[in-house]
């Protein structure tokens, strides 16, 4: 299996250079690609939106291009402005950056240190346990609940017990598509132990439907030790435009600010001031979309008897009964490419909710690989 470090041994760089790796995603699909695999492959592996950029942003994209041979920089206060304004916060509660891995990286290096671990959940989103490896800081793993929901005793006890540290939750969880309540995250909140730090990933965030769900931003508002990360790569359908923000305190954001690489490209940073400004509409249309697709498949595997993790995110865990393993090398040659195992949910099968065409595509290949 291809690691995000092994990918980066492969073209040839060491640890020190992770920080230019946030792509877990890519290194899958190079790991898939190196099979022969059909030109028509439907990609169901990494989460993406296959909505992609909205409209308005494609329009202020190739009206930039032409423009794209000067810096811009001056423009950056924009899109901090935009972004800011978007989430009822000030400019300098902001970072903006190549992804939400970009924050998520530096929000480990700042909170993190050779005896203030990261804790988190296993599994997660393994972007930041990797940082934290090639940073060389510790890593506590806590495990999940029955409900696959995240401990937040533990996760408060192991921080307790470190003397600090940088608690990383994601939420919805990446693999799991499961979530931490409003009671949980706010009993969390309310119990962090002394030095330490909350990083909340909300990647998915727009994708759930429930009102247990509730982002933490409005603990930054307070002014509480959390620190918020989204991204535009997921609802927003740009996850190749690399951009990302995170949302903190000032004097927070004035640590982390330092670690950023640097601004965003001006095409980039066009498109997401594009997004933002017709994010009334966009958002609730692409949430809706992505639910009722993902009902439909919530359906059809109840009908099949097949066992999930409940979603709220744009992709499902799949119960499949057998090594989840033997579905990630088998479907990709009969057109489709699922997510790969997350041990040690072995036997669960991450699968990204793609268009309604590529999804009735999944359900065939799926039942083929099924049925043996
Ligand atoms: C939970 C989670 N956080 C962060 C990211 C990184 O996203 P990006 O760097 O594209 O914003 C991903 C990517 O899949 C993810 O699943």
């Amino acid at each position: 299996m291809l690691t995000r470090r092994t990918f980066a041994a492969h073209i040839g760089l060491g640890a020190a250079a992770v920080r230019m790796l946030p792509e877990m995603a890519y290194a899958q699909r190079e790991a898939i690609r190196a099979r022969d695999l059909p030109a028509d492959i439907v990609w169901l592996n990494a989460n993406e939106n296959p909505a992609g950029p909205p409209p308005a942003s494609l329009a202020a994209m190739r009206e930039t291009l032409p423009t794209s041979g000067r810096y811009h920089f001056q423009e950056l206060g924009d899109v901090y402005a935009a972004v800011a304004k978007s989430e009822d916060l000030e400019p300098r509660q902001i970072i903006v950056a190549a992804g939400s891995s970009e924050v998520l990286h530096c929000a480990i290096d700042t909170f993190t240190s050779p005896t203030r671990p990261l804790i988190t959940i296993t599994p997660t989103f393994e972007g930041p346990l990797e940082v934290a490896h090639a940073l060389g800081r510790p890593v506590v793993l806590t495990p999940l609940l029955p409900d696959y929901s995240a401990d937040v005793h533990k996760l408060v006890e192991e921080a307790g017990k470190a003397q600090g540290g940088l608690i990383y939750l994601c939420n919805p969880n990446n693999p799991t598509s499961a979530i931490t309540t409003r009671k949980d995250l706010d009993w969390l909140i309310g119990n962090l132990p002394a030095n330490t730090f909350l990083v909340v990933d909300e990647a998915y965030i727009h994708f759930g439907e429930t009102p247990d769900l509730e982002s933490a931003l409005p603990y930054v508002r307070q002014g509480k030790d959390v620190i918020v990360t989204r991204t535009f790569s997921k609802i927003y359908g740009m996850a190749g435009l690399r951009v990302g923000f995170g949302a903190a305190r000032p004097d927070l954001m004035e640590r982390m600010t330092p670690l950023r690489m640097g601004p965003i490209s001006i095409v980039s940073a066009r498109a997401v001031v594009a997004a933002l400004a017709d994010r009334q509409n966009i958002l609730p249309q692409r949430r809706a979309s992505v639910a009722r697709t993902r009902r439909e498949l919530c359906d059809w595997l109840r009908e099949r008897k097949l066992g999930f993790i409940e979603p709220h995110a744009n992709f499902i865990m799949i119960d499949v009964g057998r090594k989840a393993r033997e579905f990630a090398d088998a479907m990709p040659r009969l057109g489709v490419a699922p997510g790969r195992p997350f041990p040690p949910l072995d036997n669960l099968l991450r699968v990204t909710i793609g268009t309604d065409a590529e999804m009735v595509k999944f359900r065939d290949v799926f039942w083929k690989v099924y049925q043996g």
